[in-house]
C-alpha cells in the first residue's frame, strides 16, 4: 500500500493516451433496468475449467459467497460456466445433465435464489460450446432462451465458438430477440473476445461484452496476460456506462501464483475500469487477505458507482501509470496510481490533472488503508511500493459516502393455497441497501397479474416488499409472476437501481369467491 509523502517529488511523464477506434459513442442501452452497475458474481472457469464442475461444487461456492461476506458486499451472479450442465435431448430440447446436477437446473436455480443470489448459466451462439461438450444455440435460439427462462436463469454468458459463417451482430441480435420473446429479464454477457468490436453495437442487444481473449487457462493465473488485457481494455473507456459494460474477463484475484500486491493491483484496476467483478478463484479456500481484497467495500464502491464511468489512464511514464477520469456520484473522483516497477515509485497527482478545483484544498481517502487526510492544497504525493497501487478518492468534503448496493434476502416467493374458499396469502422480500447513500424511492412497476399486489415500505436503508396474493376465483394450477421494483432518480425519473424477483403460487383446487 502507499505512503503519503511530506515532500512532493516531480512526476516526469510521457502521455501515451490511446483513443478507442471509431466515433465517440452515443449509446442507447437497453431500458430493462438490468446491470445498471457492473455485474458482480462468480464463475468457475478460471480456476476449475470444465471437469470439476457439478452441483455439489456450485452449492459449496454458494455457501461461501454467503459466509465469506461476498454476497453482502455485492457479489450476486453464480452458476456453472462450461460445466456440462445441459445436453440436447433427441427431441431437440435442452435437458439437464442429471448425472452432474441431480436437482435439475431449475432446482439449482431455486436454491441459489433462496439464498439471495442470482443464477448464471452459459451457452454459445454457434453449434457447440468451445469444448464441444455442450450444445450451442444456433438454429434453436428461441427454444433455448425459453428453456433458460424456465430454469429461471438471470444471467447468461454467450460464447462465440464454432460459429463459422455466422454474422456476429445478427447472431447476438437474434439471441436478444429470443430472450425478449421468452419474457424473462436476463443479463446478456457477450463473449466474442473483442471480435466484431462489440463495444460499437452490443449495448442495444446485451449488457456486457468481452473485449479481449481469455485471461488465463483453467487453474493458472497469468499476470502478463492480465496486464495486457487491462491496458487493451482501458482504451475502450468511452464505450462503457450503466447497462452496457466493457468486460476484460473474470478476475484472477486469489488464484495460485499471485502476490498480495498483485491481487490488490488487479482488483483496483478492475474497480477503476467499471469492469464486471466476476470472481474466478476457489472461494472455498481463500486466504484472509484474498477475502479482504474481494470485499473491500470502498474499492467496490468505486466499481459500483451509479454514474458508471470507466476510468482511464491520464498519465503514463514507463511502468508507472495514473488512472483517473472517474467522477463519482457525490462529486468526488477516484484515482489509481499503478506501479509496475520492481522498485518504489514516488508520484505526484496534481488536482489540475484531474480537473478538480482546489481553492479550499481537497481531502484524500486511501481506499486500501481506509484513512482520510487533508485538506491538501494543489496535489498529493504518494510512494507506491513495487508492483502495487495507491487507490484514492479525492473530494472537497471529508465524507466519502458509499454508493447504494442492493441485497435481497431472497429472489423468490413461493406460496400455496390451502383452502377452496378465497384466501389472502402474504410473504415479504426484504431488500437492504449496503451503501451509505440513501435510496428511499422504491416503486413497483405496473403490470402485475390481478391475483398479486405488492406494497413497498421502508427507509433509505431497508425496504420490505410485501406480496399479497388473493386466491379468490383462481382455478387449480400454478401461477407465476416476475416483479420489478425500481428506485427512481427523483428529477429525471431514471431508474438508479432495479430488482426483479419471482412469485410462485400453487392452487391445488379451484377456489370460489371470484370470476377468474
Ligand atoms: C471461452 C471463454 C472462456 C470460457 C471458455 C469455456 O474460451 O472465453 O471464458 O467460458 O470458453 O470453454
Amino acid at each position: 500500500m502507499m505512503m503519503m509523502l511530506g515532500i512532493w517529488t516531480a512526476f516526469v511523464h510521457v502521455s501515451i493516451f490511446t483513443w478507442a477506434e471509431g466515433t465517440p459513442p452515443n449509446v442507447h442501452a437497453l431500458d430493462d433496468g438490468l446491470a445498471l452497475t457492473p455485474p458482480m458474481g462468480w464463475y468457475p472457469w478460471n480456476i476449475f475449467g470444465q471437469e470439476p464442475q457439478n452441483e455439489k461444487l456450485i452449492k459449496e461456492i454458494v455457501d461461501t459467497l454467503v459466509t465469506s461476506g461476498m454476497r453482502d458486499a455485492g457479489y450476486s451472479y453464480v452458476g456453472p460456466d462450461e460445466g456440462i450442465c445441459f445436453l440436447r435431448a433427441s427431441d431437440g430440447k435442452l435437458t439437464t445433465n442429471f448425472e452432474r446436477y441431480p436437482s435439475g437446473l431449475r432446482g439449482l436455480g431455486d436454491s441459489i435464489h433462496e439464498r439471495g443470489l442470482k443464477y448464471a448459466l452459459y451457452t454459445d451462439a454457434g453449434t457447440h460450446t468451445c469444448s464441444k461438450a455442450m450444445p450451442g444455440t444456433k438454429g434453436r435460439e428461441f427454444e433455448d432462451m425459453r428453456r433458460f427462462a424456465d430454469w429461471r436463469c438471470d444471467y447468461v454468458k454467450i460464447d462465440w465458438c464454432h460459429t463459422e459463417g455466422q454474422d456476429v451482430v445478427k447472431a447476438y441480435t437474434l439471441l436478444h430477440d429470443a430472450q425478449h420473446a421468452a419474457g424473462r429479464p436476463i443479463v446478456h454477457s457477450l463473449c466474442t473476445w473483442g471480435e466484431g468490436s462489440p463495444w460499437k453495437w452490443a449495448a442495444a442487444v446485451g449488457h456486457l461484452w468481452r473485449t479481449t481473449g481469455d485471461i488465463c487457462g483453467p487453474g493458472l493465473a497469468d499476470w502478463e496476460s492480465a496486464m495486457k488485457i487491462a491496458f487493451d481494455n482501458e482504451t475502450l473507456f468511452e464505450w462503457a456506462g450503466p447497462g452496457h459494460w466493457n468486460d476484460p474477463d473474470m478476475m484472477i484475484v486469489g488464484m495460485p501464483g499471485l502476490s498480495e500486491a498483485q491481487n490488490r493491483s488487479f482488483f483496483s484496476l478492475w474497480c477503476m475500469m467499471a469492469s464486471p467483478l466476476m470472481a474466478g478463484n476457489d472461494l472455498r479456500n481463500m486466504s484472509k487477505s484474498t477475502i479482504q481484497i474481494l470485499t473491500n467495500r470502498e474499492a467496490i464502491g468505486v466499481n459500483q458507482d451509479p454514474l458508471g464511468i470507466q476510468g482511464r489512464i491520464i498519465r503514463r511514464n514507463g511502468q508507472v501509470s495514473i488512472w483517473a477520469g472517474k467522477r463519482l456520484f457525490d462529486g468526488s473522483q477516484a484515482v489509481l496510481v499503478f506501479n509496475q516497477r520492481s522498485s518504489p515509485a514516488d508520484v505526484r497527482v496534481l488536482w489540475s490533472d484531474i480537473g478538480m478545483d482546489d481553492t479550499a484544498g481537497l481531502y484524500v481517502r486511501d481506499l486500501w488503508a481506509h484513512e482520510t487526510t487533508g485538506p491538501h492544497a494543489g496535489a498529493i504525493s504518494v510512494t507506491v511500493p513495487p508492483n502495487d497501487v495507491a487507490m484514492l478518492r479525492i473530494s472537497k468534503s471529508k465524507d466519502f459516502p458509499l454508493p447504494p448496493i442492493i441485497i435481497a434476502d431472497t429472489y423468490v416467493v413461493s406460496l400455496r393455497a390451502t383452502d377452496t374458499a378465497a384466501q389472502t396469502l402474504s410473504a415479504a422480500v426484504t431488500i437492504r441497501n449496503q451503501g451509505s447513500a440513501e435510496l428511499p424511492l422504491w416503486k413497483v412497476r405496473e403490470g402485475l397479474p390481478g391475483w398479486l399486489s405488492v406494497t413497498v415500505a421502508g427507509d433509505g436503508k431497508s425496504q420490505t416488499l410485501t406480496n399479497r396474493i388473493s386466491t379468490a376465483g383462481l382455478k387449480k394450477g400454478f401461477y407465476h409472476a416476475i416483479v420489478r421494483v425500481d428506485n427512481t432518480e427523483p428529477v429525471s425519473g431514471r431508474p438508479m437501481s432495479a430488482i426483479y424477483y419471482d412469485v410462485d403460487l400453487e392452487v391445488p383446487n379451484n377456489v370460489g369467491g371470484g370470476s377468474k
